[in-house]
């Protein structure tokens, strides 16, 4: 069985909002109660997919859970503020609860120490819309097979938890690790820029690895960053693949 344990079960999921105008006529949207990859080079947009996720959720009210290892909360939050979200606000009213390890990794905590048990560090109530920005700091020095064992373990918990949670994670890791994390997730869009040598411009892609019982897009989805964040180029693509992994 898969380590989200969804191995038999061939029942459709259902998905959550991503938040980002015309993506979901692309994507569909994120497994709920599973989790998603998400990957991507330095600068890519990945922080700023997951603000998309999270203040479209807040704004329905749903849960929400940011756990931030790289960039502090006021980062953040400026960077929401800059496209309209008032992160604040669901922070005053407990929609959303943002837990920062800066600090602690500033402070010498052993991170993958402290991997196994994290979710009782955080304390991520049941059905919540969790975002972990960035895992990549939990598999330095890491053993693949161990990290592995982990990442299963992790998602397992999660999917108990019915969480909808999206994993951020940087390109670069090697391969051995980047496949433990391929195989453990439910789904992986991944976000990547590349050189138009017909344009001369620098654009700005996804594209969905995998994402089990959910019909993905064929082709890359091509975005901008914008003052409004995310804005998903064309009108979402019409070529799917029906692909069950
Ligand atoms: N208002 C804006 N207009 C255009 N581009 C913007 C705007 N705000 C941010 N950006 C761009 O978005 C990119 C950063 O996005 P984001 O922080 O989501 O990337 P990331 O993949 O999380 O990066 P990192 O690896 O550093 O965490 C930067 O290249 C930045 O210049
Ligand atoms: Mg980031």
């Amino acid at each position: 069985m898969s380590s989200d344990g969804s191995a038999g079960d061939r029942r459709r999921v259902s998905h959550v909002p991503t938040g980002v105008d015309k993506l979901d006529a692309s994507i569909t949207g994120y497994p709920r109660g599973r989790t998603t990859l998400i990957m991507g080079g330095a600068g890519s947009g990945k922080t700023i997919l997951t603000l998309h996720f999270i203040a479209a959720a807040c704004a329905r009210g749903e849960r929400c859970v940011q756990l931030l290892t790289e960039e502090e909360k006021d980062d953040i939050y400026s960077q929401a503020r800059s496209f309209g979200w008032e992160m604040e606000k669901y922070e005053k009213d407990g929609t959303l609860t943002v837990v920062e390890i800066l600090p602690e990794r500033v402070g010498g905590m052993r991170l993958p120490e402290k991997f196994q048990d994290f979710l009782q560090f955080i304390k991520v109530p049941k059905g919540a819309n969790l975002v972990v920005d960035n895992m990549s700091v939990f598999g330095m020095a890491a053993e693949a097979i161990r990290y592995r064992e982990r990442m299963d373990s992790l998602v397992f918990k999660l999917k108990q938890q019915g969480c909808t949670t999206l994993l951020v994670f940087d390109d670069d890791l090697e391969a051995a690790m980047r496949s433990a994390l391929m195989h453990s997730t439910f789904s992986v869009v991944r976000l990547f820029k590349r050189d138009n040598p017909f344009t001369d411009r620098r654009e700005r892609a996804m594209e969905v690895i995998k994402m089990r019982n959910t019909r993905i897009p064929s082709s890359h989805i091509f975005y901008e960053i914008t003052d409004a964040g995310i804005f998903i180029e064309g009108e979402g693509k019409a070529n799917f693949t029906t692909v069950k992994s």
